[in-house]
């Protein structure tokens, strides 16, 4: 049986957070474009609520869904009913570092920066020897960071307002976030908060939810890559394929390929 996750207690707002976010756009059809040129068995690890998943399923292709939050893929298998789509989903109650898989994958995908979910160097280096020990000899492991720099910190460090909406009880809500960012440990402390207001714009609940995340420098996710047995075929800079350059990068992506 897999833990509990910190997902479980930040399910309900999932979507309205990913609504609301800058990159999610661009990397949902990245990554429904790189599932679809794939001929093999295809996992999303982390899947969420099948933001992407979903949206490939309904495109045709069959998906692996891996996900440590029951909450998420109870989302996950909602959406997925909604659209139709649910016998082409196969969602498993994992862990990054130890899902298992009945054959081996052609692709495994992280995205939106979940490997980041791993705040200790020493279990992504797990997570990602586990990866390789799931897929097929010339297989595929895609998988994005934040590639964090001052002017990122400076906007993560922010108090922001994220989304105005009605929540599902009908509240008019307020959606705020900022993060403690550490540089040392290179870790993130999301802290989110809910404003409930009546009708006279009075706030009449508060909720707090919080998230740890962490990044890797460009040099050490190569060093992860490669110790693990991979070889690295690209990083890009960007969800339109700009090769990674330090000046101009908004993210790094990484194809990595277990060698055949
Ligand atoms: C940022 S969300 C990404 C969801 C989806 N891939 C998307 O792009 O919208 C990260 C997901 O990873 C899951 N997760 C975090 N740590 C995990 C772990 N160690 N093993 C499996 N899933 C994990 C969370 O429960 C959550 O659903």
């Amino acid at each position: 049986m897999a833990a509990a996750s910190e997902y479980d207690h930040f399910a309900d707002i999932y979507q309205v957070w990913t609504d609301t976010a800058a990159s999610t756009t661009a990397n949902l059809a990245f990554y429904v474009d790189t599932y679809l040129k794939t001929e093999g068995p295809v996992v999303e690890l982390g899947v969420g609520d099948g933001r992407i998943a979903v949206a490939a399923a309904a495109r045709r292709r069959s998906m692996i869904g891996v996900d440590l939050s029951q909450a998420m893929l109870d989302r996950c298998r909602a959406r997925a009913a909604g659209a139709g789509v649910l016998d082409r989903l196969t969602l498993l109650h994992a862990d990054f570092r130890s899902f298992q898989l009945d054959e081996p994958a052609d692709l495994i995908a992280l995205p939106y920066h979940s490997l980041g979910h791993l705040v200790a160097l020493d279990d992504k280096r797990r997570a990602i020897a586990h990866v390789f020990s799931q897929l097929a000899p010339g297989g595929r492991f895609v998988f994005d960071d934040f590639f964090m720099t001052p002017g990122l910190m400076d906007h993560m460090r922010k108090v922001q307002l994220r989304a105005e909406y009605r929540s599902a009880t009908g509240a008019d809500t307020l959606l705020w976030v900022t993060s403690l960012v550490d540089e040392t440990t290179q870790s993130i402390r999301v802290v989110t908060w809910e404003d409930e207001l009546d009708a006279a714009g009075m706030q009449v609940a508060r909720r707090y939810r919080r998230l740890s995340l962490s990044w890797l420098e460009p040099a050490q996710a190569r060093t992860l890559l490669t110790e693990a047995g991979f070889a690295i075929e690209s990083c890009f800079g960007d969800f339109a394929g700009t090769p990674f350059a330090e000046g101009t990068a908004h993210e790094q992506i990484w194809i990595a390929r277990r060698p055949a």
